[in-house]
Parts: C-alpha cells; sequence; structure tokens
C-alpha cells in the first residue's frame, strides 16, 4: 500500500462548459501524481500535487534517449454519479511488461492501480458527464539521470496526468478511412513493438503526417520483416468480421500492442456466441476478402479510439471499401456492450470495471 501525500491546488481551473467540444488530451485537470526511483531505495514519495510543469535539466536522460513507458486509460461517470475504471489491472502490467523491455523497474501492480484511483478520486468533478465524454488517464514513467552516456537511468518519475476527453478520432463513431503503409514500419521482431513506449509513436510520426496529408485518419501497419502481414493501426488494433459472423483480428506476435479493448472485444465477442480468432493476416488476403464480400465490416479497438468502424482501406493507391460504408451491425453491438459496461448502463458479467470510492 502506498501513502500518498495530497497538496490540493489552490487555484482550480474552469471546469469546461461544453462537454462536446473537449477533443482529445487538450485540457488537463488540477492535480497530478508523482512518485520517485533512486537506486537504493526503490519507488518512494508518493504524492498528489497540483498540475504544473517540471523543471528538469537539458541533459536528463529521456530528452536523448526516449528510456520513457506510457499508458492509457479512462475513468467513466455512471448516470448514478458514480466513477469507475476498466479493468486497470491490465493496464498496470502491461506496465509491468513494457518496462522490463524499456530496462525501467517495474512498479507493482497494485500500486499503480492505487496511485491511478487516488487521483480520479481527487479529481472526480473533472470526469464528464456528456454522453461518449470519459476522462482520459496518462500514466507514465522517464529516466531522469542527468548525462549523455546510453545507459539505463538509475533514477526516475512516475507521473499520472488526465484530461477530459471526447471522441479520439474527429469522425467520433462515423467510420474512418485508413492507409496501408507499405514503405514505413512500426517495428520488427526482437524491437518494442508490444510495448507502449513513446520511441514506437515517435517513429511512426512521418508515416501517419503523410497518411494524414492524403485525408487519412491513420496508417495501418504491415509486418516489419516482409510487410505482407496486418499487425495494428497507429493507436489501435484491427478486427475484421467475415460473413459467417467470425471475428479476426491478427494474432500478437511480439510486434502488436496487446489493446486491453482487443482482449475485451474478443471476450464479448465470444459470449454473444460469434466465432474469435486470432490469426495471421496475409494483406493481400485480406483485400481479395472485402473484395469478394467475404469481410463484411471491420474496425479498430484502443481505449482512447474505443470501437471504430474502418470503412475504408487504401492499398497501394487503390481504395477499397468495406460493408455499405456505415457502421456495421456486429461493430455497433460490440460498441454499445463495450461502453455499456464502462458507463455502467449494462451488467459487467466479466467483473470488469473498479469503482472509484
Ligand atoms: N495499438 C496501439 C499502437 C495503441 O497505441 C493502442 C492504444 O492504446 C492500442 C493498440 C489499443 O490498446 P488498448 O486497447 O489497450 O488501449
Ligand atoms: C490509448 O488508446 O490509450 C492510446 O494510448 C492511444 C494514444 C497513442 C492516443
Amino acid at each position: 500500500m502506498l501513502e500518498i501525500k495530497i497538496e490540493k491546488n489552490r487555484q482550480p481551473k474552469e471546469k469546461p462548459t461544453d462537454e462536446t467540444r473537449l477533443g482529445f488530451g487538450k485540457l488537463f485537470t488540477d492535480h497530478m501524481f508523482l512518485m520517485d526511483y533512486a537506486e537504493g531505495q526503490g519507488w518512494h514519495d508518493p504524492r498528489i500535487l497540483p498540475y504544473g510543469p517540471l523543471a528538469m535539466d537539458p541533459a536528463t536522460t529521456v530528452f536523448h534517449y526516449a528510456q520513457e513507458v506510457f499508458e492509457g486509460m479512462k475513468a467513466y461517470r455512471t448516470a448514478e454519479g458514480e466513477i469507475q475504471l476498466f479493468r486497470p489491472e491490465c493496464n498496470g502490467q502491461r506496465m509491468v511488461d513494457t518496462c522490463d523491455r524499456m530496462c525501467i523497474p517495474a512498479i507493482p501492480v497494485e500500486d499503480y492501480v492505487q496511485a491511478v484511483a487516488a487521483l480520479v478520486d481527487l479529481e472526480r468533478d473533472w470526469v464528464p458527464h456528456a454522453d461518449g465524454a470519459s476522462l482520459y488517464i496518462r500514466p507514465f514513467i522517464i529516466g531522469t539521470d542527468v548525462g549523455l552516456g546510453v545507459h539505463a537511468s538509475k533514477s526516475y518519475k512516475f507521473i499520472i496526468i488526465c484530461s477530459p476527453s471526447g471522441a479520439y478520432y474527429a469522425e467520433g463513431i462515423n467510420p474512418v478511412r485508413i492507409y496501408v503503409e507499405d514503405e514505413y514500419i512500426r517495428a520488427a521482431p526482437g524491437l518494442t513493438g508490444f510495448c507502449k513506449c513513446g520511441g514506437n509513436y515517435a517513429a511512426s510520426i512521418k508515416a501517419g503526417a503523410l497518411a494524414e496529408e492524403k485525408g487519412f485518419a491513420q496508417v495501418l501497419w504491415l509486418d516489419g520483416v516482409e510487410q505482407r502481414y496486418i499487425e495494428e493501426v497507429g493507436a489501435m488494433n484491427m478486427m475484421f468480421v467475415y460473413e459467417d459472423q467470425r471475428i479476426v483480428t491478427p494474432a500478437l506476435n511480439g510486434s502488436i500492442l496487446p489493446g486491453i479493448t482487443r482482449d475485451s472485444v474478443l471476450k464479448l465477442g465470444k459470449q454473444m456466441g460469434y466465432g474469435t480468432e486470432e490469426a495471421h493476416m496475409e494483406i493481400h488476403d485480406v483485400i481479395a476478402d472485402i473484395k469478394a464480400g467475404k469481410i463484411t465490416e471491420a474496425f479498430g479497438t484502443g481505449t482512447a479510439a474505443v470501437v471504430s468502424p474502418v470503412n475504408k482501406i487504401c492499398f497501394k493507391g487503390e481504395e477499397i471499401g468495406i460493408g455499405n460504408g456505415s457502421i456495421g451491425k456486429i461493430t455497433q453491438k460490440l460498441y454499445d456492450t463495450l461502453t455499456g459496461i464502462q458507463f455502467g448502463k449494462i451488467d459487467d458479467p466479466m467483473g470488469w470495471i473498479v469503482k472509484v470510492k
């Protein structure tokens, strides 16, 4: 159990009056959680402070060699005014796994969940009321040693910030267009694809920017060796629905981020009676199956993106429409069930919800 000290912000900000225009990750709450790591001392001094800038030496290692990990989660407000988290221990475990790869001392899952819950509890008035909006939570760890040698840092900061947010895509729940990237890659065997570390995103920005210039919401990444197999999208995992009501997603291979929404959708899909499959998905086969009408729906899954229908894929200059262009039936059902559980509108048979008391 952490003993968290709290210093309240004496100059709290005005809360947004129009929650339908929050956007994603633009506005931050009044407080942040911090905890330090030092060699020989371990993680210590957990505290919640007024939100504000960090003063850091310009030679701090994270600025140069990106020894950094992060997570993404949300807190939801129910109609009864309760505040709840969705599978927070899964994010805590993923951070442990990412830390291991990035040579960062892990934070025990129970401490991670306690820290998130303590900050959200203090910021509960910031959890939006508007339909579909929530409090996005961004925990992260940075290496804080000062010096330019390339080594694992011996000191770190664990920080959590929160941002009241709406839909990740400007399109909201409306379908998005995705660009299949066949020049740049996001990950390769032995690298950090399965990690939630900032470096993965830094390396992806150029392809994302080029896709955006062409009017696409995000990039669909292929494997880093042959550029033949579908991996995932910039900020979400990909799912395809076949005409026989099978939901198929690329199998985890060390290069794909093991999404918590991905796992939840697979479990919900199975419970609803659909077939679910994790497979090697060859891009040419998938394109052929879309054209032949065998793939009837496609969507991405992610904490920020939730369940996001994809109605067009661009591959080697050709744009291929999926289904009839609007959100598919199974996609909609999965979206309704997942968000129903998250916002407490329907029962939580899986025991995924953790209430913030
Ligand atoms: N893949 C990538 C690259 C992501 O950034 C995300 C977002 O977190 C996901 C997949 C989906 O993961 P999760 O459902 O845990 O949010
Ligand atoms: C999330 O869905 O939580 C993410 O981290 C996506 C993010 C890169 C915007």
